[in-house]
């Protein structure tokens, strides 16, 4: 029996009960380093979330947070650029009390990623806090920089003596995408950073794994009766995972030219929302298992051929945002005014299991599209028979599932009925379940789960570095297929993307939603 349906779990004594998940989890002694704390994604995601944690009170009183960095900033400076980052980007409200405390614990270490003197004066540093704050030995170095620098980083830690951890302490290194730009280049940094850090000690960052509607996929499938008989080939005609943005790419150029929509969120995000929708049970809610489940489904995963027919690719150009009248990508700043990056990729997966043989999933996600939405839509076969006249079901559609990551979280199940009336008219409904009608807990951000968990050792929602490995052999062949094919079809900003994605699925006499 399962430990869930022992009749005596209920009665027993949550706070006696360390296995009790509904308890608050709390971060013991430790700090945290972050590697490229003057950069977009600290300021707007990873220092709120820090405060954020410390106002949950889920951080230890002794937490402190090294920032290190080239630009020439004194501690005071430091310490308010990261309230200012807390002011403007907490979910919880500014408690001064709180901040001070985290403040307290606040420092900054000026170098560049190659200076010994430098690493050597963070070692001093942490050394401190350890006697002065209590954060014995226990450091989690967050790169949150680009992989060209892992490999200075990691040499610096580990000639610092800031790698190895002792028997009593703990030292972890998490880690930003992008992992590598394919199969060969991931394979060398995780080479590069297991070199220093054991596997056990590195935790790669998918921020849609921290999401807790991505979370819910799990526990929908799992802990109900009402969808496993469904969720397979027999029920299911095909799954659409889309990611889709409003925003345009100005001001990222540095990042995203040369890389483009496909390595940016389907290596990643998408891949792992498939692994999600399309793993087995696992034996238990632990992350080997989990991670073992999804490797599986990962390696049972390719691209349909042909490749010229089952994917598509587009770049923005101008065009209009709601109201506003918005540039192409090669108009924004930074980008070559030659560019091929793809700001839309779409492909065809299959799964070669059992499970899901036959069931094409497509995938796609685009910037500049009609507005943001991600979700997951498991589309039904048709009724292999209807009893009704063909003038009855005109309006019918396919019965659908929808996930709605973002916005709007929620599960939305489309199916047809009959209209009210004298005659049997049948057409599509919706049934939607919303987590904001449902719960009154505001859910936390990704980044705070995430974090809290790498401070608690707690790797379910990372992935490994098998799974990155395997996820850039599924789209290595679409890329090399798009490299040297020219420039991108042009999609005018603010529609759903360039023709050819719409053909993608023609072919297949399917059509793409549009949410
Ligand atoms: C990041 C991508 O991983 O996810 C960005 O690099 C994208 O290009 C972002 O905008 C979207 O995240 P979210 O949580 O807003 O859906």
């Amino acid at each position: 029996m399962r430990e869930h349906q022992t009749p005596a779990a209920g009665w027993t004594n949550p706070l006696r009960d360390p296995q009790d998940k509904r308890l608050p989890r709390i971060a013991g002694p430790g700090g945290m380093v972050i590697f490229g704390v003057t950069g977009d994604l600290a300021r707007r995601k990873l220092l709120p979330a820090i405060y954020d944690l410390a106002n949950r009170g889920l951080l230890p009183a002794s937490f402190a947070l090294v920032g290190y960095g080239r630009r020439d900033w004194s501690k005071e400076y430091f310490e308010s650029y990261v309230r200012d980052a807390v002011t403007a980007g907490a979910r919880t409200p500014f408690r001064e009390h709180v901040w001070r405390r985290l403040a307290e614990g606040i420092h900054f270490v000026r170098g560049t990623f190659d200076d010994d003197a430098a690493f050597d004066r963070l070692a001093g540093t942490l050394a401190e806090l350890d006697a002065s704050r209590g954060t014995a030995g226990n450091w989690a170095y967050y790169l949150s920089i680009p992989p060209d620098n892992f490999p200075d980083v990691c040499h610096q830690l580990d000639r610092a003596g800031l790698a190895a951890a002792g028997p009593d302490n703990w030292r972890r290194v998490i880690i930003e995408k992008p992992f590598g730009h394919d199969l060969a280049s991931a394979r060398e940094l995780n080479r590069i950073v297991n070199q220093v850090f054991p596997e056990s000690s590195v935790f790669r960052i998918d921020h849609y794994l921290g999401k807790e509607t991505v979370q819910n996929i799990l526990a929908m499938r799992f802990a109900n009766q009402l969808f496993d008989p469904l969720w397979n080939s027999h029920y299911i005609d095909h799954v659409q995972i889309t990611m889709a943005e409003d925003i345009g790419l100005g001001g990222r150029a540095g990042y995203y030219d040369g890389i483009g929509a496909a390595r940016d969120v389907i290596q990643n995000h998408l891949l792992q929302l498939l692994a999600l929708v399309a793993m087995e049970e696992p034996i238990a809610f632990t992350p080997e298992e989990l991670q073992a489940e999804k490797v599986k489904v990962l390696r049972a995963t390719e691209a349909v051929r042909p490749l010229s027919k089952t994917t598509a690719r587009g770049q923005y150009a101008a065009g209009w945002q709601g109201s506003h009248q918005v540039r192409g990508l090669r108009e924004e700043e930074g980008f070559d005014a030659e560019s091929t990056t793809e700001t839309y990729a779409a492909c065809t997966l299959q799964i070669n299991s059992r499970r899901w043989a036959g069931v094409p999933f497509y995938l796609r996600t685009g910037k500049r599209l009609g507005r943001r939405v991600t979700e997951i839509a498991l589309v039904f076969k048709t009724a292999p028979h209807l009893p009704f006249a063909d003038t009855m079901t005109q309006a019918l559609g396919a019965n659908a599932m929808v996930i709605r990551v973002q916005p709007d979280e929620g599960v939305l199940m489309r199916f047809g009925s009959k209209v009210p009336g004298s005659t049997m008219e049948v057409r599509d409904v919706n049934m939607d379940f919303s987590y904001a009608e449902s719960f009154t807990e505001q859910a936390p951000e990704a980044y705070e789960r995430l974090i809290l968990d790498a401070l608690l050792d707690e790797a379910s929602l990372f992935p490994t570095n098998e799974e990155v490995e395997l996820s850039w052999r599924i789209l290595d062949p679409v890329i090399e297929y798009w490299a040297g094919r020219g420039r991108p079809e042009d999609y005018p900003a603010g529609t759903w993307g360039p023709a050819s994605a719409d053909r993608m699925l023609a072919r297949a006499g399917r059509t793409w939603r549009r949410p």
